[in-house]
């Protein structure tokens, strides 16, 4: 392992230049909510000019990629993820100039970007609802959607008993007695992806990005896009909140079809320089169902959403991670990892959770103001999990804050609740909004340095001890924990392609593993996922932990509980355990 000496690059020089290996194979990705990430010019809401504003940190953070949510012009009925023009910037956000400036700042800064694409929906206000609306049944312009008549004498009742994932039903009836499928809000018409027209129109939409130099792009609820078209009931299993189980005989989630759509998507992208790549998010249980979005004349990457769903855990970890690997190297794909996103509880609330064992987020099942947490556990654990998942081999994902050690702000007060999910459900969930608060950049001033005037969603006091300002430089905080894992795993990634995880025999209740770094090194990741200290191999040097290291009862250092170390350890020393 270099010397973090070794590794200092010029600012304009990509973090992976010492590879000759696919950027998104091991790259580390940050994702900014954008609403909620800095906020340049007062109003509340995040924005293009604070993501500019803020491109030294995340440089410096040691990130080799943002993704940027939905930036598009919206009415904001799902926070963005409800987009009214493809080809545009939102005012509150900015402008078009304003995009492109901040494409050319980051490339300067070695940093690629990858922007969201949403394919299965527009906004009700897209001009081409609009026109379907206007046009009537029968007509070309209501053949973009999914335009159906109801059952019943005078199709009063829905053409069938699809359930919106934001909760009701997935159909909305229209003046003219026709219905519109919508599989989120009412305000998201799905588009027919049966259409040509449809197929054309996102084919031509992601070229007006790759044009403007985008690096890649996370595909919104990627699994959707096909349904069947025989349109058929789904009985009382109907769907939960973001559970989209699926496989191939779906009616809509996850139907073999939605592949064809990818296909040509990778042609597109393929047809410009400079290694462009997608991510799907695609909520698909099994592993394999999973690894056939990233078939070699697909997509690239997808979130392996499982790592998200297992308990804090030994053995399920363990499974889980051997499954993704395995299954995502039938494909010849990288696996991509992810702990924590603007849809799910952040990790540092899950694994403090009393009342499940472990953490493990079953979606939907949000945290609430009354569920028993011990946000201190949590937090150790949390960041034990961030040092396990960045030394997995494939590529991960930084929910921003997450560097921070955020939690979830779940005691937010209800008028302040924006997530559609909230009126949708009749006010019986809460929905995302406690993983969306703004992020506190700063000890003091309004919306702890976020912007000059209130966020769109308040911050608790102890969002100042969690700030940027307060654990920038401090030894031992989150920040520089990330950091300094950042610096370190430069040299694990750049091996990626020679160097899966190497598991080794450690005690019940933790995980080990090794790496070999590009140069030859072996690093070992060592997890304890119980409160018990774990002993530790021989090793030259601790690279990185989440703490001190204790001494056992035989004066050798041992891990403590809920932590995890990466060591450096002799090429030929004998690795396991004891
Ligand atoms: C996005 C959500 C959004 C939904 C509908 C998801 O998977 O990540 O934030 O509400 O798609 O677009």
């Amino acid at each position: 392992m270099p010397s973090p000496d070794a590794t200092a690059l010029t600012d304009a020089t990509p973090l992976h230049s010492r590879s000759d290996v696919a950027w998104w194979r091991s790259a580390v990705i940050y994702q900014i909510y954008i609403r909620s990430f800095a906020d340049g010019d007062g109003d509340g809401i995040g924005d293009l000019a604070g993501i500019r504003s803020r491109l030294p940190y995340l440089r410096d953070l040691g990130v080799d990629a943002v993704w940027i949510t939905p930036f598009y012009p919206s009415p904001m009925a799902d926070g963005g993820y409800d987009v009214a023009d493809y080809r545009d910037i939102e005012p509150l956000f900015g402008t078009l100039a304003d995009a492109d400036a901040l494409l050319a700042e980051a490339h300067d800064r070695g940093l690629r970007v990858i922007v969201d694409i949403v394919p299965n929906h527009s906004s009700d206000q897209h001009e081409w609802f609009q026109a379907a609306l206007a046009a009537g049944p029968g007509s070309p312009e209501r053949a973009r959607y999914i335009f159906r008549d109801g059952k019943g004498e005078n199709g009063e009742l829905p053409p069938n008993d699809w359930q919106a994932t934001f909760g009701g039903p997935a159909w909305e009836r229209v003046p003219d007695g026709q219905w519109y499928l919508h599989l989120f809000a009412p305000e998201q018409p799905d588009f027919d992806w049966e259409n040509p027209e449809v197929v054309a129109e996102f084919e031509d939409v992601l070229r007006f990005w790759l044009d403007r130099g985008v690096d890649g792009f996370r595909i919104d609820v990627a699994n959707s896009l096909k349904k069947d078209q025989d349109f058929p009931d789904v009985g009382p299993e109907a769907e939960e909140v973001l559970v989209p189980h699926g496989g191939p005989t779906h009616p809509f989630w996850d139907r073999d079809e939605v592949h064809e759509v990818y296909r040509g998507w990778r042609k597109v992208a393929d047809a410009y320089a400079g290694d462009r790549m997608f991510v799907a998010e695609a909520w698909v249980d099994s592993p394999e169902r999973l690894a056939r979005y990233t078939r070699p004349d697909e997509l690239q990457t997808a979130f392996n959403f499982n790592f998200v769903r297992a308990a804090w855990e030994a053995d399920t970890l363990r499974s889980t991670i051997d499954e993704c690997l395995a299954s995502s190297a039938t494909v010849g794909a990288p696996s991509t990892w992810v702990l924590s996103n603007h849809d799910i509880t952040r990790h540092a609330t899950r694994y403090a959770r009393l009342d499940t064992t472990g953490g493990g987020v079953s979606e939907g099942d949000r945290v609430g103001p009354d569920t028993p947490l011990d946000p201190a556990l949590g937090l150790r654990r949390a960041r034990a999990a961030a040092l396990l998942m960045l030394a997995l081999p494939g590529s991960a994902y930084v929910y921003q804050g997450e560097e921070l050690g955020l939690p979830d702000v779940v005691d937010l007060p209800e008028e302040a609740l924006a997530d559609p999910i909230w009126e949708r459900s009749g006010h019986t969930e809460r929905g995302r909004d406690g993983c969306r608060v703004p992020i506190p950049w700063t000890v003091d001033g309004p919306s702890f340095g976020f912007g000059s005037g209130a966020p769109w969603l308040p911050q608790p006091p102890s969002f100042a001890d969690l700030s940027v300002q307060a654990e920038q430089g401090v030894e031992g905080s989150t920040l520089e924990l990330y950091r300094r894992a950042l610096e370190c795993r430069r040299a694990l990634a750049v091996a990626e392609a020679a160097t899966p995880a190497d598991w080794l025999s450690s005690p019940e209740g933790s995980l080990s593993f090794r790496r070999t770094t590009v140069d030859g090194d072996s690093v070992v990741c060592v997890v304890a996922l119980t409160s018990d200290p774990v002993p530790l191999p021989a090793y030259d040097e601790v690279l990185v932990g989440t703490g001190e290291l204790a001494t056992g009862a035989d004066g050798a250092p041992v891990l403590p509980g809920d932590s995890a170390v990466w060591l450096r350890v002799p090429g030929n020393s004998t690795l396991n355990i004891p």
